[in-house]
């Protein structure tokens, strides 16, 4: 059970942020919006939040931003098949991608001993509601809400995945996901700081969760969360 929901919030990790900062809020509490004014995005960046989506954020215990992240985006791949017989696939690291778009993002926030994880994803948004600069590279699940799954149900079955995959002491995980990674032999450029810094090859996503580039220079690891990968013409 989603423990609180809202119509629109500001932004549901701010939110929770706040809520366990004042020991309101503990392992597991979950927030679900219909809509968020300030979504937040990674790397500082605003995430469009418009009526048709669906963000929520869930406190888990604290763990690697990277793996938790990775396994968030296999949770959230899993409950996509599992209620909307849709296949979707993970761009490294935690992008959830649906026909070459952007249709899912994920942001992990570490605070005292715990993470608040957000998910943000584009579940029945009518192309209209999408920023145009967006439409581009961002899609949704489906456009407009006729016929689809319970919004709340789906977002419970992405918690619940959450949960369970954040508390799993088993490795299996790790195939979804780099089965389910769209990168793995694309040529793709490396950004640093807004700049492209390199490109070559995805060869590999290792154990955690690190993607490993050919580059004419040998290989690069890259395991942070500050470099971007966009695909290479
Ligand atoms: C990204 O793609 O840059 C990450 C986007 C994360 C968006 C979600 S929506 C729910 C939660 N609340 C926020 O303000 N951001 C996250």
């Amino acid at each position: 059970m989603i423990s609180e929901v809202f119509q629109e919030i500001d932004s549901t990790n701010k939110y929770l942020k706040e809520k366990v900062k004042n020991g309101e809020a503990g392992i597991n509490h979950s927030v679900l919006a219909f809509s968020q004014t300030c979504g937040r995005g990674r790397l500082g960046r605003q995430f469009a939040s418009p009526f048709g989506g669906l963000y929520m954020s869930v406190v888990l215990p604290m763990e690697s931003s990277m793996t938790l992240t990775a396994k968030a985006a296999v949770a959230v791949v899993s409950a996509i098949r599992e209620v909307c017989n849709i296949e979707t696939s993970i761009k490294w690291v935690n992008d959830i991608y649906l026909n070459g778009k952007k249709v899912c993002g994920i942001l992990a926030e570490g605070m005292q001993n715990y993470v608040v994880l957000g998910i943000g994803v584009n579940y029945c948004t009518r192309t209209k509601d999408i920023p145009h600069e967006l439409r581009d590279i961002a899609v949704s699940l489906y456009d407009g809400n006729q016929n689809v799954p319970d919004a709340v149900f789906f977002a419970e079955k992405i918690i619940s995945n959450i949960i369970e995959l954040s508390s799993t002491d088993s490795n299996d995980w790790k195939k979804e996901y780099q089965t389910n990674s769209i990168l793995l032999g694309k040529n793709v450029n490396i950004i640093k700081a807004g700049q492209i810094t390199g490109c070559g090859i995805v060869s590999s996503i290792d154990e955690n969760c690190a993607l490993h580039v050919k580059t004419q220079n040998g290989e690069t690891v890259l395991n942070t969360g500050e470099v971007s990968i966009r695909f290479a013409n």
